[in-house]
């Protein structure tokens, strides 16, 4: 029953639209991105047993899912989601000890979803056993020749299961609702290292045969595994980075401070509950800035800047060891509850470890970005709580689930000061530990535990318009940092003609400055004002990943040549679809730069991850 019952009327006009109202409950916990029945026949644990087999490009392996009946009707049978895998048995046991095949069925093919795996079993099976391979083009697998490495030695395997891809390479109940522990024993060749988002041993050797362990129940979206050539650089007692020999004293330098985020995170939130926390600097390819996989980030090698100035990546995915990892979302138009609850928890961290000027200059620039981007999306995907009815999760991929999100916990702290927020939070974290939670569960625990009792904060709280429409409040947070406004006074100035680049008082400019500094300049900007600036302050040769993406997209859109071979570059030797997105949109916007993009894309696209593949695919019209 709603907690409106319960309490008192003023708090509870928020609440008493659809989207909350009684017997909805289990309207939004469905997820429309898996085929799976865990209302039934739910899966409690996974044992895994993987052959990673590299020349083949196949993980051949067996699952045993330890399943649960959760309901009384015993005639329901268990529901699996697959994606292209090649499902060879299928077997139940009573006991985990005694086997035998059962048939199964495989339902009709669905491009996003993939199939259903049923199986109809007699009420007291507890276990069953898969046997399967995994297919060509398994959506969550990139397989690299040692050329796509750094070191160009050895070849690579690494994962990436968020968010419905995890049914591509372990047949299971795809759905963040569902939380799991697992053990995983993965054979490889013997001279590579397999981690996964699990136990891993600073100390282990290399044997081609590994063994992990998930105590914790997790989403399938956080089953992670790498094999690489990698070592291991320890940072702190329980923290330390993992990366190919080349790269492994350069991450190391720039994370130092991994140990101190974490504490801060804890000083804040509470305990960390998963043990060990490592980073995985991954090859260039990874299409993300980072993944949270637990115990151990998967993190892309473009935020390794030489001067910490893009670690905001580190807090953003420890943050998720709270947001995200501890309390998930239940279903992909929660996905703001990970998202948003994370940017906000990573300001605050950076604040905690690196000062409030550099968190409120991200901050500042999470807004702009957010306003840009928000100005170009149709209302219905401004919204937190996003609908997403026949569509892919990618859809939600927006600035909205993460700086509105985090923008509306500033609101609340704003409303109701740091200290209670803090508090509601710690108590947030702790009481949905290790559950999935719709956006409404949220905004009850809300309602409970922070709104009510004090009708006028609640009127402010403004909590029906934040989730569920578009836009942005009247009274938003407006997050401002004086290092920006300042450069962005010298971008105008410039574009005027008022100082020359050799002028600008670029002196102790941080690569937050320079990217406002960037993202001030106005559309109608010369490329002879293009190339002034290239001379006076070479950011075509910027070794600031993000620096350099704004650099080559205004040289994109202001046609700015000279810019275009490292454009190319660029856009072979690194693979995050937050990069590859805007810059293929802005150039097929031209005939020539479509002519550019497709010259260029031609000979990338074999070194892309499957999901920047399907964007960039879109973009340029790849047939
Ligand atoms: N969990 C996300 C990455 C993700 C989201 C993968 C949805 C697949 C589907 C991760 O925590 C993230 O947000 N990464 C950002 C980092 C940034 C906001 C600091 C990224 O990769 O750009
Ligand atoms: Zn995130």
């Amino acid at each position: 029953m709603h907690s409106c019952a319960r309490t008192i009327p003023f708090a509870c006009f928020l609440f008493l639209g659809t989207h909350v109202a009684q017997g909805a409950d289990e309207e939004a916990r469905r997820d429309f991105h898996s085929y799976a029945n865990p209302e039934h026949v739910r899966v409690r644990h996974i044992d895994l047993y993987l052959d990673v087999l590299f020349d083949k490009q196949v993980i051949q392996g067996e699952v045993v899912l330890a399943i649960e009946r959760t309901s009384a009707d015993a005639k329901q049978p268990l529901v699996l989601d697959t994606r292209g895998q090649n499902i060879e048995s299928v077997e139940e046991s009573q006991d985990g000890q005694e086997y035998k095949k059962t048939p199964f069925d495989l339902g009709k093919v669905d491009p996003v979803l993939g199939q259903s795996l049923t199986v109809r079993l007699p009420e007291k099976v507890r276990s069953v056993r898969i046997k399967y391979k995994t297919g060509p083009r398994a959506a969550a697998l990139q397989w690299l020749t040692p050329a796509q490495t750094a070191d160009k030695k050895y070849p690579f395997l690494f994962t990436q299961s968020q968010a419905i891809d995890a049914r591509s390479w372990i047949p299971l109940q795809d759905s963040p609702r569902v939380r799991v522990t697992y053990t995983a024993r993965v054979r490889t060749p013997k001279d590579l290292l397999a981690l996964m988002s699990a136990s891993n041993d600073p100390a282990q050797k290399r044997t081609g045969d590994y063994r992990f362990e998930m105590k914790q129940a997790i989403p399938s979206y956080l089953i992670a595994l790498a094999v690489g050539d990698l070592e291991f650089r320890k940072i702190g007692p329980r923290t330390g980075v993992y990366a190919e020999p080349k790269v492994a004293d350069r991450a190391a330098k720039e994370f130092t401070e991994l140990e101190e985020m974490v504490r801060a995170a804890e000083k804040l939130y509470g305990p960390y509950r998963w043990d060990r926390y490592d980073v995985l600097v991954m090859p260039p390819s990874f299409p993300f800035g980072g993944m949270e996989n637990p115990r151990l980030t998967f993190a892309s090698p473009t935020v390794l800047a030489g001067d910490k100035s893009l670690v905001s990546l580190l807090a953003h995915e420890l943050s998720h060891s709270w947001s995200g990892n501890l309390v998930s979302n239940a279903t992909w138009s929660d996905f703001w509850l990970n998202e948003g609850f994370t940017v906000y928890l990573e300001r605050r961290i950076m604040e905690a470890v690196y000062g409030k000027a550099r968190a409120d200059a991200e901050a500042m620039l999470g807004r702009r970005s957010l306003e840009r981007e928000m100005a170009d999306l149709p209302k219905s995907d401004q919204v937190l709580h996003i609908d997403l009815k026949g569509r892919t999760p990618v859809d939600g991929l927006t600035d909205v689930p993460y700086e509105k999100g985090a923008l509306f916990l500033r609101h609340l702290e704003a409303v109701y000061g740091r200290e209670r927020l803090d508090a509601f939070l710690k108590g947030y974290f702790n009481h949905f530990a290790f559950k999935s939670i719709t956006t409404a569960e949220f905004a009850e625990y809300l309602n409970d535990h922070l709104l009510k009792g004090d009708a006028e904060k609640a009127a402010r709280a403004k909590v029906e318009e934040w989730l569920y429409k578009p836009g942005l409040p009247s009274d938003a947070p407006n997050p401002t940092a004086a290092a920006l406004e300042r450069v962005q006074a010298s971008a105008h100035e410039f574009a005027a003609g008022k100082v020359k680049a050799t002028d600008l008082p670029v002196k102790d400019w941080t690569p937050q400055q320079w990217l406002h500094f960037l993202i001030s300049l106005p559309a109608d900007l010369t490329k002879d004002r293009m190339r002034e600036l290239d001379d006076a302050f070479a950011l075509t040769k910027s070794g600031n990943s993000e620096v350099l993406f704004q650099w080559l997209l205004l040289s994109v859109q202001h046609g700015f040549e000279p810019a275009y071979p490292r454009l190319e570059g660029f856009l072979t030797e690194q693979g995050r679809r937050k990069f590859l997105k805007p810059l293929y949109e802005e150039m097929v916007k031209t005939p020539a730069g479509k002519e550019r993009a497709l010259a260029i894309y031609r000979k990338a696209r074999v070194t892309y991850h499957p999901l920047s593949v399907d964007t960039v695919d879109a973009i340029v019209g790849w047939k």
